[in-house]
């Protein structure tokens, strides 16, 4: 009988654990992130630019990553158009600093996912998950796969005839 209590305190614990996780998560989430510059996506799309030149991981590796400076410097080495931010891309480069930004889209760390394969081998357009970015005119400051649950991630596999194992997305 004892020994069962203990077990039952185990579980219970357990639990606690993962509710206090999911509110932790719950409110990072909730907060918006204040980003260093306006950048506007609309404006670079215009640009002849491509998500891949700027987010240069994501067809080859886990992380799509954010662009370093030296991106930028490849137009703004020279002053482009007359907004009032821009001149603020060659003042972080003569000062050595790279922009602060902030990442906002961010699975929670007991999961694993990666680009690569879902946007080359899955051939999923940037937007079934981060919606339409071409016509985004400020940074991104909340979290735009919100809805990227356990279910969801789930529905799409099964849909797509892709595994479910717990360990494909928990290492
Ligand atoms: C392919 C060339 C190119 C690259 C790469 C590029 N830009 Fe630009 N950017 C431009 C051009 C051209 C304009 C001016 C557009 C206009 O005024 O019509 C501009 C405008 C801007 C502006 C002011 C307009 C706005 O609201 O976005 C900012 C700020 C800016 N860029 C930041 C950046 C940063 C930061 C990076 C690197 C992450 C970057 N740019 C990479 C070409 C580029
Ligand atoms: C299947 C859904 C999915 C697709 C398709 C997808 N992303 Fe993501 N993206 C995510 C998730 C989930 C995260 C959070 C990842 C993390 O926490 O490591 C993320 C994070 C990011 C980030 C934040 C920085 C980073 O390196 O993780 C950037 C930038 C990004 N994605 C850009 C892109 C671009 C560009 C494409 C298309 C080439 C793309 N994503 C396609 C789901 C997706
Ligand atoms: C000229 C460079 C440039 C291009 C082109 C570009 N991005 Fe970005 N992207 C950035 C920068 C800089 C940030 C960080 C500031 C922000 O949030 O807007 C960013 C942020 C993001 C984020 C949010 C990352 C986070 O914090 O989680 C996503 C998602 C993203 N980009 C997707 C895309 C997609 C999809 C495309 C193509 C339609 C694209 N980007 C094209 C420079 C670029
Ligand atoms: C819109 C559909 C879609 C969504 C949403 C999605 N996936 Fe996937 N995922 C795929 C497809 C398609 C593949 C198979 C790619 C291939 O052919 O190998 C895949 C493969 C994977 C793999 C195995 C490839 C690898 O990285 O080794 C992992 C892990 C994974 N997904 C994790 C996730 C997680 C975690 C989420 C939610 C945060 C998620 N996926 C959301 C479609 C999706
Ligand atoms: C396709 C990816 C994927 C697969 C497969 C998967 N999970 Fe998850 N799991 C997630 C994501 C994403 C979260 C985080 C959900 C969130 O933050 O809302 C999560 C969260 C969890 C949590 C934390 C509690 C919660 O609901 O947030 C547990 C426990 C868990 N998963 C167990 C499992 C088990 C057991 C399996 C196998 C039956 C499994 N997972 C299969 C993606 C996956």
């Amino acid at each position: 009988m004892r020994h069962r209590g203990v077990r039952q305190w185990e579980l219970f614990s357990a639990w606690c654990g993962l509710a206090l996780l999911s509110l932790v998560s719950c409110d990072s989430r909730a907060e918006a992130a204040v980003q260093p510059m306006a950048f506007s996506h609309a404006v670079h799309a215009e640009q002849d630019t491509t998500c891949v030149d700027c987010h240069i991981g994501s067809e080859e590796g886990q992380y799509a990553t954010i662009p370093t400076l030296n991106t930028c410097l490849l137009c703004h080495e020279e002053p482009q158009g007359e907004d009032v931010n821009e001149p603020l891309v060659r003042e972080y480069a003569e000062r050595d600093e790279p922009i602060p930004w902030v990442q906002v889209n961010r699975v929670v760390g007991h999961v694993y996912f990666s680009h690569a394969p879902h946007v080359v081998r899955g051939e999923l357009d940037c937007k079934v998950c981060h919606g339409e970015m071409t016509t985004i005119d400020e940074p991104v400051t909340e979290s735009q796969i919100d809805w990227m649950t356990m279910d969801a991630c789930m529905d799409c596999h099964t849909k797509e005839k892709v595994s479910n194992d717990c360990l494909l997305c928990h290492k």
